[in-house]
């Protein structure tokens, strides 16, 4: 008996949501369901996958642990691919205000909001960062993601954000989630730069980002695109030169006002451009057209009474479609996988099964992994969900609630 061997058998529906790339517009609506399925994996890798039957007949010796999953449809983990899930302090405060009134960027202007975080998050020790962190992907995984990205962004200064790269770092060496780290130097102006943005820009080139790539901190480089914070011109500058040093890119890009970030996204080739509620028809188009992932955070427009992007209309127009939580203190304080299928299905016209599609593999794209999970593909990682129920359309159906009953991460069973 070798080990690390797990069969998951009698699955109602394997929904295998096959592929190696992402998928672009009626693509995205392909599930790839084999009815009686079953996966067997070994050393944490998905070594066959078909029929109970089939699998059964090939097993190349009896396996170690065998979970029955009749009457439960098993999918790929989900990928939450946008999440800000290391900081410090909270910001109900700031929560209330917005129910009575006041916006975002209001609140953002008088000295709130992303800033407050930042003075939080340099107050808090590694320890306090590690254990918060750590248990917000405790929630994450019951959820069923197994592989979440995560920025820095509330240090604005060169320790702090090495800091929070660093406590990200910890936690995935402890923790079943695959953290995929991304440096969000450029998340706001702080205080001390006010008025003197270029200037921020710059001390983040030429101090922070070489140690970045050095110490090979984060494999993403993000900026948060927007009026009053980073223009496109700043945000060009600084994503040119982290892409010229080997980093790979993604954006904040037209999520309060249509600034042109899709398109700059699509200049520069980032791997995903995130946000996009006001995302222009060239923006989108140059996106589908150059292979820009549109990762769609529904959760984040509903926390802030926005309206939602226009995930339809990119679909229909050949753009692969990445969903993610974009959990964080300020803007969406919901890491809630049941709360983004909702949304997603019942306000922005996604059918369930494309729904899924951007929780698997397409957010694999968006991080750059699609050829090693986001699907039960032989040779990709053993990453899967199980859900209480027979099929993948009770997640939406089952409006808001966690469908999730069990997690195996590289093979391993992790939640139960
Ligand atoms: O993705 N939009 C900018 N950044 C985050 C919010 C961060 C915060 O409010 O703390 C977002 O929504
Ligand atoms: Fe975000």
């Amino acid at each position: 008996m070798k080990k690390g061997t797990v069969f998951i058998k009698n699955a109602a529906e394997l929904v295998t949501c096959s592929g190696f790339g992402p998928k672009f517009g009626k693509a995205m609506e392909e599930l790839h369901i084999i009815p009686n399925g079953a996966v067997y994996i070994e050393d944490g890798i998905i070594q066959i996958v078909g029929t109970t039957e089939e699998v059964e007949r090939k097993l190349p010796q009896s396996p170690e642990q065998v979970i029955d999953a009749a009457g439960k449809a098993v999918l790929p983990g989900f990928i939450d691919s946008h999440t800000h899930f290391v900081f410090g302090g909270y910001r109900a405060e700031e929560f209330s205000w917005r129910l009575r009134g006041d916006s975002y960027m209001e609140i953002m202007e008088r000295g709130g909001g992303i800033i407050n975080s930042v003075r939080a998050t340099k107050e808090a020790s590694r320890e306090e960062l590690f254990k918060a962190g750590k248990k917000r992907l405790d929630s994450m995984l019951s959820f069923g993601v197994t592989t979440a990205e995560g920025k820095s962004g509330y240090g604005l200064d060169y320790e702090t954000e090495i800091k929070q790269l660093e406590v990200m770092d910890e936690i995935d060496r402890v923790h079943p989630i695959d953290v995929v780290k991304t440096f969000l130097g450029a998340h706001a102006v702080p205080k001390e730069y006010k008025g003197r943005e270029d200037e921020f820009i710059d001390f983040i080139i030429e101090k922070v980002l070489p140690e970045i790539v050095e110490r090979n901190l984060a494999e993403f480089c993000d900026i948060f695109c927007e009026k009053n914070v980073f223009s496109v011109e700043q945000s060009r500058r600084l994503l040119s030169k982290a892409k010229e040093m080997g980093m790979k890119l993604k954006l904040h890009a037209d999520e309060i006002v249509q600034l042109g970030g899709a398109e700059l996204a699509a200049e520069l080739g980032a791997v995903s451009a995130d946000h996009l509620l006001q995302a222009s028809d060239q923006g989108i188009a140059a996106m589908a057209e150059k292979g820009v992932i549109a990762t769609l955070l529904p959760n984040t427009a509903f926390s802030l009474r926005e309206h939602y992007a226009r995930a339809r209309y990119m679909i229909d127009h050949h753009c692969a479609v990445a969903l993610a939580t974009d959990l964080n203190p300020g803007s969406c304080f919901s890491e809630s996988i049941p709360l983004t299928f909702a949304l997603a299905t019942l306000y922005m016209g996604m059918s369930p099964e494309e729904a899924v599609t951007a929780l698997t593999i397409n957010a694999a794209a968006a991080v750059d992994r699609a050829d090693t999970i986001g699907s039960i593909d032989a040779g990709k990682k053993g990453d899967i969900v199980i859900l209480e129920f027979p099929s993948y359309k009770y997640i939406p159906y089952h409006v808001g609630v966690n469908t999730v009953e069990k997690v195996v991460k590289n093979g391993r069973l992790v939640f139960d």
